[in-house]
């Protein structure tokens, strides 16, 4: 059994490697919030797309960030639905192109400390399972629970063409894994804040996992940690 105390989980991994789908489904199994900190650094790359601003120009993209007012919303059903400056943006976060602005501004200091904030308050005021690239290593490095979600890029890649797929905007498989490639080696080579699993992480590779057994495999982590 879970103890009823507030704690928080904190899962980091490359794109692709089921963070967000796992997170959600531990999220409800346990009651408590999940925070997908991805969304949030979409919405800011939305917003510098809708701009017409390049986003790895820091010195445009910081003067923006008094202007945008981001919201988070969650539906009935758990879904954590994105706001930005009073619009709901859920849907156009998700559209491929968004991917890459929101991989390069996440490579912004200005960006990440605009953000640091949010996200901690967010794991102060509820029970948290919360995904992204830092959050044990700089958003939250005193989590109770700390993983490192990873699988190998082709089995990611194939994830991501299906879920894709589902979506109604398909791409080839080749195109997807040479994006997520990409996206992999700028979230972990940048210098603020790259992907790395916490020293204290408890690392999971769903590579050979389908999606029950890795959920059962990280519920059964975190029930061994908050004992
Ligand atoms: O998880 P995602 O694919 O929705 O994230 C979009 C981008 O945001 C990803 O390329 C890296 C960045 N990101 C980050 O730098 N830090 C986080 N905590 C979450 C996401």
């Amino acid at each position: 059994m879970i103890p009823e105390k507030h704690f928080a989980v904190a899962v980091d991994g490359p794109s692709g490697a089921g963070k967000s789908t796992l997170a959600k489904a531990i999220a409800a199994k346990l009651g408590i919030l999940y925070v997908d900190t991805g969304a949030i650094y979409r919405t800011i790359g939305y917003a510098v797309k809708r701009r017409g601003i390049e986003p790895r120009d820091e010195a445009a993209v910081r003067a923006i960030l008094p202007e945008l007012e981001i919201g988070m919303r969650y539906e009935a059903d758990g879904e954590q639905h994105m706001l930005l400056n009073g619009q709901d943006v859920t849907r156009e976060i998700r559209l491929p192109e968004i991917s890459m602005y929101a991989s390069a501004v996440s490579a912004l200091p200005a960006v990440r400390a605009f953000l640091l904030e949010m996200q901690r308050d967010l794991a102060r005021k509820h029970s948290v399972i919360m995904d992204g690239r830092d959050i044990g290593t700089v958003v939250l490095p005193d989590a109770e629970v700390k993983i490192f979600l990873t699988a190998s890029a082709e089995v990611r890649a194939q994830r991501r063409c299906l879920e894709l797929e589902q979506r109604g905007t398909p791409k080839p498989y080749d195109e997807v894994l040479r994006e997520l490639n990409e996206r992999d080696y700028n979230d972990s080579h940048r210098a603020a804040a790259p992907l790395r699993a916490a020293e204290d992480a408890m690392v999971v590779d769903t590579s050979a996992l389908d999606f029950d057994a890795s959920r059962e495999a990280l519920l059964a982590l975190i029930r061994e940690k908050l004992q």
